[in-house]
């Protein structure tokens, strides 16, 4: 009797960890890894835009990753450039733009009310064909806040926000405003919808993340790298500060450079990563979190709810 209970039991173990393997394939993904869809959700919806996000939370990102700038009459909007892409955009005569005239309309330049008229969904982008086609204008912030905190609670879910600030220094006073004055007018359109512990400011432009260290150290920060020559120590030897998150390009992260932020609790979140083959190779690798054009692909991960 005591030997047929210990095999039962035996076998209720095996089809326990058969059943937890099968429901996803990566057991070190918890409830806590971070899923964010990148510009809302860039491969399904028109990026940086409301529907965007929308169709990200539909697939259950934890997160919403957007980037803003700002316009002549000092208003956050929502957009990846500082002025209009040509890939992206429809005047409001109905007109696609070159290149060059498209870089011509800097949104620092412009005011708000005409920004709006510009058309950012139409036009078929050629680098995501599975992008549903929709009017849609760039929106504000503050704006895209108020539809994603309505949206998300007629879903019963909470979401965090990751909004990164587009500068350079050869772009100040030009594309956008010095970092300082950048900073605040993000920060004062968060603190106002009071998303301000659900929100982390990135940014590759290290003075942003540095003013704001400094003059507002309760702010949760991404420290964002493309490409580098520096090792992961010098790298944030130049930031000069322990940041929450270290968030580089997924081509040039290592096992090093995760162990070197785990070892100071710092997360890690590469971008921009499109595939499931990748995704799971820097699961194995220990990150925190991963950010998507492809919201949609979270759903084979096996998050553990
Ligand atoms: O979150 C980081 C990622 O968004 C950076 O790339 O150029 O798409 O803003 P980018
Ligand atoms: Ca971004």
């Amino acid at each position: 009797m005591r030997s047929l209970f210990r095999s039962l039991i035996i076998a209720a173990l095996m089809i326990s960890s058969c059943t937890s393997t099968k429901k996803g394939s990566n057991s070190a993904i918890g409830p806590s890894f971070d899923l964010q869809g990148h510009r809302g959700a860039r491969g399904l919806m028109p990026e940086n835009t409301i529907p965007a996000m929308k169709v990200a939370i539909d697939h259950g990102v934890t997160t919403v990753e957007l980037d803003v700038v700002i316009s002549k009459d000092n208003k956050v909007v929502v957009s990846h450039d500082p002025y209009f892409n040509e890939l992206i955009t429809t005047t409001p005569e109905g007109k696609h733009l070159t290149k060059k005239e498209a870089e011509e309309l800097v949104l620092y330049q412009m005011m708000y009310d005409e920004i709006k008229k510009y058309d950012v969904g139409l036009k078929p982008h050629p680098n995501f064909p599975k992008q549903q086609k929709i009017k849609v204008h760039k929106p504000l912030l503050s704006e895209l806040i108020d539809s994603v905190e309505d949206y998300a609670k007629s879903k019963g879910k909470s979401i965090r926000y990751n909004i990164e600030i587009k500068s350079k220094k050869s772009g100040d006073g030009v594309n956008h405003p010095a970092p300082e004055n950048f900073s605040e007018l993000v920060l004062a359109v968060i603190k106002g919808k009071n998303i301000l512990n659900r929100t982390t400011i990135q940014s590759f432009d290290i003075r942003p993340l540095q003013y704001i260290h400094k003059a507002h150290p309760v702010v949760t920060l991404s420290y964002l790298v493309e490409k580098t020559t520096q090792s992961i120590e010098d790298q944030f030897a130049a930031l000069g500060f322990q940041p929450q998150t270290y968030s580089p390009n997924y081509a040039i992260l290592t096992k090093e450079a995760v162990a070197y932020c785990h070892q100071r609790k710092i997360k890690v979140l590469p971008w921009t990563v499109n595939n499931l083959s990748e995704m799971n190779k820097l699961i194995e690798l220990g990150v925190d979190g991963i950010i998507s054009d492809y919201p949609d692909l979270f759903a084979q991960l096996g998050v553990r709810k």
